[in-house]
């Protein structure tokens, strides 16, 4: 598939621009750009005094945020790097503090399509997985080379799948006749494992969802990255500054959720979302990618 031509729709647009209301010259971090789809939202109510910092460890979302901003007044600072260094790359860039951070997590359309992501169990690619490709760890030196307690326990934590066990058996007998490459093996292997024929599902869920994830997030260190980021917002946020998270799986949402809370008990920050904000039937029906969105907002005090 050509995933240049894959369409990616944001999640909670409107949601998010009811909520936050950015000066002319306000500063934002979008460290997520992706499309850049949010920040031109965003943007288009920043003047030239303001800026737009966006972010992504996936090479092509610079190019192509790089297209869908151009026409911004504002100034628009792309950088190939992970949010987990946020601090250090905001101040490269000489701002000492923003006004709004973003965090669209997790991957966009376009990434699931391409087939050097390796991420889709629906077809059948190279198994890599790594988001940035600066990373030495495949999902393919996982599979082919963790014991099997160890990647039990990664699939029931990161995944949060019961039968982890017998996945986990299952992939390890399987690479002893050969080693696991692809997308389409794996899937193949945990179908078998949970005894569920590709075609003759009874959930709506593909069976290799939940291994699938909990390989995506060890590969990319998501769960560190996403703590590290929250971590140093609160020293890069102006008084008044917000951070809005959207979130896709519990295992994020939870992390959102204890920072917040901590942060408010601390006095640091003012929660906004007393209950996570999640998108309306419509949005989902438009978009299915929003199906598990979680919003969260937080206002530095
Ligand atoms: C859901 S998409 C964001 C879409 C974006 N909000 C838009 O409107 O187009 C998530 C993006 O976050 C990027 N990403 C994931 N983890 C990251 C990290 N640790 N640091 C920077 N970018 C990351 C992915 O490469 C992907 O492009």
């Amino acid at each position: 598939m050509n995933n240049s031509a894959v369409k990616h729709i944001p999640v909670l647009t409107e949601t998010l621009a009811e909520q936050i209301s950015l000066p002319p010259d306000g500063v934002m971090v979008d460290a997520t750009i992706g499309h850049g789809s949010h920040s031109l939202l965003f943007g288009q109510t920043l003047g030239p005094e303001g800026a737009i910092i966006g972010l992504d460890v996936y090479e092509n979302a610079i190019r192509r945020a790089q297209s869908s901003l151009k026409n911004l007044v504002c100034k628009v600072i792309l950088l190939h790097c992970n949010f987990s260094k946020i601090t250090e790359q905001v101040h490269n860039e000489g701002i000492e503090r923003v006004d709004f951070i973003l965090a669209d997590l997790g991957i966009c359309s376009a990434q699931l399509a391409d087939e050097k992501m390796g991420l889709s169990f629906q077809a059948d690619m190279p198994l890599d997985m790594r988001i940035d490709k600066r990373l030495k760890t495949t999902a393919a030196d996982i599979v082919n080379t963790t014991d099997e307690k160890s990647l039990a326990d990664l699939i029931y934590k990161f995944g949060q799948d019961r039968a982890s066990r017998r996945i986990a058996r299952f992939i390890v007998r399987h690479r002893q006749s050969q080693p696991i490459t692809t997308t389409g093996q794996l899937a193949e292997i945990v179908c078998e494992a949970l005894r569920q024929p590709k075609q003759k599902r009874k959930s709506r869920i593909h069976p290799a969802t939940r291994t699938f994830q909990a390989l995506r997030i060890a590969v990319n260190n998501e769960l560190e990255n996403l703590e590290k980021l929250l971590a140093s917002a609160p020293g890069l946020l102006n008084r008044n500054g917000q951070i809005a998270v959207i979130s896709f799986h519990s295992l994020e949402d939870r992390l959102v959720k204890n920072n917040f809370k901590q942060n408010e008990k601390e006095g640091i920050y003012r929660i906004i979302t007393k209950k996570p904000i999640v998108p309306t039937q419509e949005e989902i029906e438009r978009n299915r990618r929003a199906r598990s969105a979680k919003l969260r907002i937080a206002q530095r005090k």
